[in-house]
């Protein structure tokens, strides 16, 4: 019987079964490149750059140096009405990594900081415009925005809001894009479904777009199973916006960093948003970070409309700090090194190829794939939903394969600094394994 004396009871763990873990716990201890060593001694190969954020791989020297250097040097420094050399510079080298026009960077510590902080700044924004009535904010069903209140309630998950109440007042959801019976087994972008941003004008029909301060999307929705955008669904959607003064905000928490085989999703695939999202990738994953580029023109109406003072009463205290300056300048400075975001895209026909070399498996019914991420979708066990997947991602740790299980959905996104081999054990060993899982 387990007491006070368990070492696992005290971690109640984020987004865990926690019961089950505790049952039969499965623990990283250390980690190099592209693999991870489990507690019992076994090498682990990622194939989710941990949670879609190790994007050069792991324990990198560099940045490891990095951060050693500045804990040396600067623990921290406050960013309020201060400052520190390594943020202006992060800010400046990031810039210069966004589309154009989306130089104005704030600085957050995770993924749903990013959001809300984007949310916020959509807010401002259309009121520095004189367009005040503009509240609303519209996600997307299966949209994953973090988990902030602000995040739960444009995102489109439902166990991740129906606890926690009715959410900001204002929000409403276009459709999801994820279509099956149309769409399965599509090479590249899906063919159907650009017609699915027209959602957008019945929500300006319903509301009116005076009131409707932005809409956020991932344009390729991760953590919902990899849910590709329609072929011209995101012009679409920008055109959209364009017509009726609504700010369009792209969430690339997990797209940016060379995931999708670009520095961001917007850039690779030619749309660019008001505003962008970012967090993982930015710092290899080493320290916690997040940051969110705005356009030049509506970060300049915030900050010359205000009277005078502060501009914008949003921050945190960890806003720039020191040591996710370094490790983000490291990990800049890797990317481009090593030319990881071009490698992601050289590999990518590679990678699609041998993820659809699993089309005709058991339990198989869609797959889907680009840049370095894959989603393989499982037909889900009846009367038990999720349980195909889960299983799916045990065995496969317990065969030193990582992959990521979400819904009947298996997600890859490997650190991109894969070899050809790993990616065939990859999708050789879930082959395999497909075999076994009921
Ligand atoms: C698109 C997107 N937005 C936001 C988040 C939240 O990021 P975090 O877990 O760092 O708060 C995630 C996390 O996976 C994400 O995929």
């Amino acid at each position: 019987m387990k007491g006070e004396n368990d070492p696992l009871a005290a971690f109640w763990m984020p987004f865990t079964a926690n019961r089950a873990f505790k049952a039969h716990p499965r623990q990283l201890v250390s980690a190099s490149g592209i693999y991870y060593q489990s507690a019992d001694g076994r090498p682990i190969l990622d194939g989710t750059s941990g949670l879609w954020c190790s994007n050069a791989g792991h324990c990198r020297r560099e940045i490891v140096e990095a951060i050693a250097r500045a804990a040396a040097a600067l623990d921290f420094a406050p960013t309020f009405q201060l400052g520190h050399p390594q943020a202006f510079e992060l800010a400046h080298r990031l810039a210069a990594l966004m589309p154009e026009g989306l130089d104005r960077i704030f600085f957050t510590n995770s993924g749903s900081e990013s959001v809300d902080t984007a949310l916020k700044i959509a807010l401002a924004i259309q009121r520095a415009r004189g367009q005040g009535t503009r509240t609303r904010l519209i996600g997307r069903e299966r949209g994953y925005h973090g988990v902030g209140f602000g995040g739960i309630s444009v995102g489109g998950i439902v166990s991740n809001r129906r606890t926690f109440g009715g959410g900001l007042p204002g929000t409403d959801h276009l459709r999801h894009t994820h279509d099956l019976a149309r769409n399965a087994f599509s090479r590249g972008f899906p063919q159907h479904g650009a017609e699915l941003a027209d959602d957008l004008e019945r929500l300006v029909g319903l509301h009116g777009a005076e009131t409707i301060a932005a809409v956020i999307v991932e344009p390729m929705a991760g953590s919902t199973g990899v849910l590709l955008p329609p072929a011209g669904y995101l012009e679409r959607l920008r055109k959209i916006c364009d017509r009726h003064g609504i700010l369009l905000i792209f969430d690339e928490v997990i797209t940016a960093f060379g995931r999708v085989g670009g520095a961001t999703a917007a850039d690779r695939w030619g749309v660019t948003p008001d505003v962008i999202t970012m967090a993982k990738g930015l710092t290899n994953a080493a320290v916690p970070m997040g940051a969110v580029a705005v356009k030049r023109e509506w970060h300049d109406a915030v900050i010359e409309g205000a009277p005078g003072g502060i501009e914008l009463f949003h921050g945190y205290t960890y806003s720039g700090h020191p040591l996710a300056c370094a490790a983000a300048l490291a990990a800049l400075d890797l990317y481009a090194r090593e030319g990881l975001f071009e490698r992601a895209d050289a590999l990518a026909r590679y990678w699609e190829d041998a993820a659809h070399g699993l089309k005709g498996r058991r339990h198989v019914i869609d797959i889907r794939a680009i840049g370095l991420v894959a989603g393989i979708e499982l037909e889900p066990r009846p009367g038990a939903p999720t349980a195909r997947a889960m299983e799916l991602f045990h065995a496969c740790f317990d065969k030193g394969l990582l992959v990521r299980a979400t819904g009947d959905i298996i997600a890859l996104s490997p650190p991109l600094i894969v070899e050809k081999g790993e990616i065939d054990t990859m999708f050789e060993t879930i082959g395999e394994l497909l075999e076994t899982i009921a």
